[in-house]
Order: structure tokens, then C-alpha cells, then sequence
């Protein structure tokens, strides 16, 4: 399953892309909004860090205005994905922009058939929202495992990113159900690195190790 990282933030994405885990990045507005400076040019920089699929999403809520934004943040940089919040007018835009090999991640995708009609136009990725599904009490996860379903049974070349992450059990549950990408925001890779009895275990071996160096073991 590949990574991506779901944050604008430049200094998270250098930090984790300088370790080999990230495959590609998903912004949003309301990511962007929180980092200083012009979103484009940072779109910019982030594709020159991660040079892998990375989501800018549109402003514009109708079809013309999608497209002609999907076209412009497209000639940013060849890695740009335009992602295109669902509704009749981004299916619209979505089959446009993917006639012209503009790829497209269509988001906010919270229902099987919505991520359906998102691949009969040619979308490049659907991002399905698990958290904010968990948050209304529905588990988020069963739209993930209708959507692998679906999309076995045809051709589609369309990729589900597992999105709206919020912790590493719903990395696990997505690789589990063989979803082609999660992306997840830094702190919850941050948290997969993490597990007590690795810091435990590491503390013991060279604990042992210093003990055997005084007792005066010949160690090479
Ligand atoms: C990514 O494509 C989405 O915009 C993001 O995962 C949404 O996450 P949130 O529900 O935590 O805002």
C-alpha cells in the first residue's frame, strides 16, 4: 500500500520523505490555509521534495471554473493531481481534465456510488472520508471494503486513497482490505514508528553490551 502524506506543511513533508515512506501528498483548503505564503508556490515546492502524485484541490464550485483551475494548477509541475470535490459539476469537470491526461482525484466521497461515478468519468484516485464517517457514527471502514469490492469486479484503473485518517488502526484496516493508498496525516506516521518494546528492547541490548565491555569481554 503506498503512503502519501496528508499535510501542506513543507517541513513535515521533508522530514518524512528523507526517510523513503512517502509515495506521493494530498492537500485540501483547508490544509493550505494554515501554511504561510502562496499555496501555489508551495504546491510547487512540494512537488520537487516528493516527485510523486500530489492532490491540489480547486476552489471554484462550477464546472467551467473547475476546469480552467484544474489546467492552471496542472501546469505547476507534471506530479500535480487536480482533486475535484464530488457533485454532477465535478463529475463534469472530472471527465474533461481526464480526457485532456489530467489526472484527478475526486474527494469528499462518502457513499460507494458516488466513488462509482467518480470511475466511469476516468478519475485518477476517489478519497473516500473514513474519520469524519467514524465521527457520525458510521464505520467509515465499510465504505472502504464496498468501494475494493466494486471497483474488483472492473477494469477501473482508478485508485482509492483511503482518506481523513485519524489514527494507525485505520492504516492497518486499509492495508487489510487492500486499498491502494492511505494518506494519513504526520502524526499518525509518526505514531506507526512508535512501539514501547522496540525502545525497551533496544535499551536492554546495548545495556547488556556495556555491561559485557566492563566486565572485560574481548568484543570486537
Ligand atoms: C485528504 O484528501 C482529505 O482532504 C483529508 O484526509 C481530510 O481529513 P479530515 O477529515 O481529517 O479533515
Amino acid at each position: 500500500m503506498k503512503i502519501f502524506l496528508d499535510t501542506g506543511s513543507l517541513q513535515e513533508i521533508e522530514s518524512f520523505v528523507a526517510l523513503g515512506i512517502v509515495d506521493g501528498v494530498t492537500t485540501n483548503p483547508s490544509l493550505m490555509a494554515k501554511e504561510k505564503g502562496n499555496p501555489r508556490e508551495i504546491t510547487r515546492r512540494i512537488c520537487q521534495i516528493v516527485k510523486g502524485p500530489v492532490s491540489a484541490e480547486v476552489i471554484a464550485t462550477d464546472v467551467d471554473g473547475m476546469i480552467r483551475e484544474g489546467r492552471e494548477l496542472a501546469a505547476i509541475d507534471p506530479h500535480v493531481v487536480i482533486k475535484l470535490p464530488f457533485g454532477k459539476a465535478g463529475v463534469r469537470a472530472c471527465a474533461t481534465l481526464s480526457a485532456e491526461k489530467i489526472p484527478v482525484n475526486m474527494t469528499l466521497i462518502f457513499s460507494p456510488t458516488q466513488a462509482l461515478l467518480a470511475a466511469k468519468v476516468g478519475a485518477a484516485y476517489v478519497s473516500p472520508f473514513i474519520g469524519r464517517l467514524d465521527d457520525i457514527a458510521t464505520e467509515g471502514m465499510n465504505l472502504i471494503e464496498e468501494i475494493v469490492d466494486i471497483f474488483q469486479n472492473y477494469a477501473f484503473t482508478t485508485e482509492i486513497i483511503v482518506a481523513s485518517v485519524r489514527h494507525p488502526v485505520h492504516v492497518v484496516q486499509a492495508a487489510r482490505l487492500g486499498a491502494d493508498i492511505c494518506t494519513c496525516p504526520p502524526a499518525v506516521v509518526e505514531a506507526m514508528f512508535k512501539h514501547p518494546l522496540t525502545d525497551i528492547g533496544l535499551e536492554r541490548f546495548l545495556k547488556d553490551w556495556e555491561k559485557a565491555q566492563a566486565d572485560g569481554q574481548d568484543r570486537v
